[in-house]
């Protein structure tokens, strides 16, 4: 079968465990690789010595290498079916897997801003427009929903976060775009609803710090 081929005129975004592309002939679909760079690396943790171990323990980590955020997020995505028969409506669709020139490539929805270029992630929109009510509102209405899908969500900054909108749509909203999964060994949060609702209440207050804090500073 024909590799499909990415190269750096097509490249959208380059993360720190992820290189994203466009796709040719298909504007709504982009396509995710493992930086190669990366690949025999665990990704960087800043988070707490215990945290860091119990991912360290996780069987899928051993068993998927730098996949295994991919594996986590597709079984997120399978609950979400299973239990409520839709995604959640801050999610870009998941649509499926293919060998690229540079490994395997996750397909996803193409998140675009109205004039159809792909739209910024939080951290650029914030440092080139500021931080306003408006940009505040869309913030609360992603935890609303966020709340309401019972989706717990592992890393809510703002590079994680892109604002734009999906064919069909109106108005630009906030997608979450990447850590979309419960990443602790113990998934507490998946269990317990006062840990979830606790640890979303924590979330979105350091999100607006970020913000805020991004967007009186542009860089
Ligand atoms: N579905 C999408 N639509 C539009 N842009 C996207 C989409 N997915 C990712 N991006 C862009 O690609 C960037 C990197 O994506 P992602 O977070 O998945 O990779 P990463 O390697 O984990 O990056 P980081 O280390 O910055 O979190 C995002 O900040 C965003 O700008
Ligand atoms: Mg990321």
């Amino acid at each position: 079968m024909k590799r499909l081929e990415v190269s750096t005129a097509d490249l959208v975004a380059v993360g720190g465990q992820k290189h994203v592309y466009r796709v040719s002939g298909a504007p709504d679909t982009l396509v995710k690789v493992v930086r190669p760079d990366r690949f025999h690396k665990m990704p960087p943790s800043k988070d707490k010595v215990f945290r860091r171990l119990g991912r360290r323990l996780l069987p899928s980590r051993r068993r998927f290498g730098p996949y295994w955020e991919w594996n986590r997020e597709l079984e997120e995505f399978i609950a979400s079916l299973a239990r409520l028969h839709t995604l959640p409506t801050f999610v870009p669709r998941p649509l499926g897997f293919v060998e690229t020139t540079n490994g395997i490539g996750y397909l996803v929805e193409h998140i675009r801003s109205a004039d159809g270029t792909t739209a910024p992630n939080l951290r650029k929109y914030v440092a080139e427009n500021g931080f306003d009510e408006r940009l505040e509102v869309k913030v609360n209405d992603l935890f609303s929903d966020i709340d309401s899908y019972r989706f717990v969500i592992s890393d809510v900054r703002a590079s994680n976060l892109v604002y734009g909108r999906r064919v069909g749509d109106l108005d630009d909203r906030i997608f979450v775009v990447d850590g979309l999964y419960e990443a602790t060994f113990i998934r507490l949060r998946t269990m317990c609803g006062a840990a979830f609702r606790r640890f979303n209440i924590r979330k979105r207050r350091r999100l607006l710090e970020e913000l805020k804090k991004r967007g009186r500073y542009p860089n």
